[in-house]
């Protein structure tokens, strides 16, 4: 794993938009996986800054969500589909008919999951994964106990998830307590991983991930066996690595050139 710790959380978001934008501006047919939640808010903003200001385009590029909540419909104001849609979608040059999410009111929501692994595959699988990471620890809503050679399935959320994505929902609105996810075999077949974390409270899990034994205790863990991942952190997320100094060793201000 390349461990970049930046100066500052504001650094974080325009490095990895700098390296998807990279990404797609030399692969214009490329398929990208995506992520939702607060974390990649700025990177969506930055991108289709990007779009708007630097013409960089997404007319060729396809993209899979990681992840849908069941029982929610595309249109539903707190589904995965529409903050994608209202975020990022509407405000850059793709096809709609390109960008996928599984469906959350699917009629028979195990179908769906395996359908959408197929359709991740006969799209010729994810060159680019864009990952967060929760607060246990887990990708996509892989939870902890998550098989590490999972595909594309229904996931009961734990409950610190269901806690820390209330603030999307509102005061008495039920949250949904299942979704459907890509699954860690799935993400671990993308090319090359690009995964964010900012904040003391990710600390422990960015911990876990890079230099915690390999366990479904932590599902990031797994990262460790893929041969192509860049983890992108601020101070405060990489606050209790034991090699901290080490990482800053090989890329200070965790700048991507390596010193080896
Ligand atoms: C959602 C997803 C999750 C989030 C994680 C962090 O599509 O992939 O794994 O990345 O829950 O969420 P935030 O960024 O809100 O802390």
């Amino acid at each position: 794993m390349k461990v970049l710790i930046k100066n500052s959380e504001a650094l974080v978001f325009p490095d990895a938009a700098g390296r998807i934008a990279d990404h797609i501006t030399c692969h214009q047919t490329a398929t990208l996986g995506l992520a939702t939640g607060g974390t990649m808010t700025p990177v969506y903003q930055e991108l289709a800054r990007r779009h708007r200001e630097e013409a960089l385009s997404f007319a060729g590029i396809t993209t899979f969500n990681l992840d849908e909540y069941v029982g929610l419909s595309p249109d539903h104001p707190k589904s995965y589909r529409k903050d994608m849609n209202d975020r990022f979608f509407a405000h850059i040059d793709i096809d709609p008919q390109r960008t996928h999410l599984p469906a959350g009111d699917a009629p028979d929501p195990e179908a769906e999951a395996k359908a959408y692994e197929r359709r991740i595959d006969a799209a010729g699988g994810i060159d680019l994964q864009l990952l967060g990471i929760g607060i246990n620890g887990h990708i996509g809503f892989n939870e902890p106990s998550s098989s590490l050679g999972s595909s594309t399935r229904i996931k009961r959320l734990a409950p610190s998830t269901i806690e820390a994505n209330r603030r999307f929902f509102e005061r008495d609105e039920a949250m949904p307590t299942h979704a459907i996810t890509v699954g860690i075999q799935t993400i671990m077949r993308a090319d090359m991983i690009i995964l964010l974390a900012t904040g003391e409270r990710k600390a422990n899990a960015v911990a876990a991930m890079i230099e915690g034994p390999v366990s479904a205790l932590c599902p990031a863990s797994a990262l460790q066996f893929h041969p192509n991942t860049t983890v992108i952190l601020d101070p405060a997320a990489a606050s209790k690595l034991a090699l901290k100094d080490f990482y800053l060793a090989i890329h200070p201000r965790g700048e991507d050139q390596d010193l080896l």
